[in-house]
């Protein structure tokens, strides 16, 4: 009798971490032994473990009790990118070579039937040049942005929507007390996903999204509209990627390294400004930032990473690659990594959603 030698396959975690990733790697690694008798290996810090050859066993009792926790056990970087590898400083300035060939020579190396890329767009546009490059390739999209073009949402933005959903709560009832306007700054880069539902979720009187450029006059009228009312409060809360009609979105900082450098932030303090120069209004900022990627993940996204972790499984004991694992309505189903690249899921301007947030009374500052 001929016996089949066992499959192995790698995983990693690139980009920003997200609650949920410890679960998809959980879904991964106990279906693929317990269903397939799969070997599953893990790459630390993401892209970095194929180039610095840093692996970790994932054994059933590595990842057992990681459901819950948040962040990555395998480390991640949203720095590390083996088609654009740092090699060398001229005075301030980085050179960058391709050093995808040693990845692949590690991947064959490992005798690697499939590599498991969990991560956010940037993870799945090198996921797609490794399996143009012949790597057997299954993708698992994350990110609390909810950005990612293909899928109808992400792991991760469930529960940043409701951490800041929970921080709009408790900032009402401080504005309440002390009777000021108080801005909530959220994350999402290029998207208002998280600024939306959240806004929504926690009864934002105004809510501003990158999609849709505001007009400060607009903002300024609904909080007095409200002052005149008795309503001596107001709770406004923008996307770190908003911008004033004819202006700029504001850039935090550059992470020079990474594929994608630019990191924004700080747009609520230019419209606190603003908003208490022209409404004589005490107006005050708080910027969730990080908070809003740490700790548990909701059991939402516990079952949703679990599903997903669960397919890129059988992909891989299918042979299928060169996809990313999606989610469409209510099933989990593919898309070809080759047409992902290069594209962002915003909010549409006709979004069901901002009739919903227009028609309960929500300024969306146009
Ligand atoms: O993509 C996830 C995200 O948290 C964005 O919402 C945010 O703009 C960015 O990452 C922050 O990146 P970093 O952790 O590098 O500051």
């Amino acid at each position: 009798m001929v016996s089949q030698k066992r499959k192995r396959i790698g995983l990693l975690t690139g980009g920003g971490d997200c609650p949920g990733l410890n679960a998809v790697i959980r879904g991964v690694v106990k279906s693929s032994i317990g269903q397939y008798n799969i070997e599953v290996i893990g790459f630390e810090d993401g892209y970095e473990g194929l180039i610095s050859r840093s692996t970790i066993p994932l054994t059933w009792n590595k990842v057992s009790g990681i459901l819950t926790q948040g962040g990555t056990i395998l480390g991640t970087s949203n720095r590390t990118n083996p088609f654009r590898w740092p090699i060398d400083k001229e005075n301030d300035h980085i050179i960058f070579a391709d050093v995808s060939d040693q990845a692949i020579d590690y991947i064959h190396e490992m005798g690697l039937d499939s590599l498991v890329c969990i991560g956010g767009d940037g993870t799945m546009a090198i996921a797609n040049q490794l399996s143009q490059k012949g790597v057997h390739v299954v993708g698992v999209p994350k990110t609390i942005d909810n950005d990612i073009w293909g899928t109808d949402i992400t792991f991760g933005f469930n529960s940043a929507m409701t951490i800041a959903t929970e921080a709009i709560d408790r900032i009402h009832t401080t504005a309440m007390s002390h009777h000021r306007v108080m801005i909530v700054e959220v994350m999402g880069r290029y998207a208002g996903w998280l600024a939306l539902e959240s806004g929504i979720a926690g009864g934002g009187d105004v809510i501003l999204i990158p999609e849709i450029p505001y007009h400060i006059e607009s903002i300024c009228e609904t909080i007095l509209k409200r002052s005149k009312k008795g309503r001596r409060f107001s709770i406004i809360v923008i996307s770190e990627g908003a911008k004033p009609i004819g202006g700029k979105q504001i850039i935090k900082r550059m992470v020079k390294e990474s594929t994608d450098p630019v990191r924004l932030g700080g747009i609520s303090h230019r419209l606190a400004e603003e908003i208490e120069t022209k409404t004589k209004l005490e107006t005050r900022v708080t910027i969730l930032g990080h908070l809003q990627r740490g700790g548990t993940p909701t059991p939402f996204d516990r079952i949703l990473a679990t599903r997903l972790g669960v397919k890129a499984a059988e992909l891989c004991q299918k042979g299928i690659s060169g996809i990313m694992v999606a989610v469409h309505g209510a099933d989990i189903t593919t898309v070809p990594l080759s047409e992902i690249g290069g594209k962002t899921r915003l909010v549409e301007t006709d979004h069901l959603l901002l009739d919903v947030a227009k028609k309960v009374g929500t300024c969306l500052g146009n």
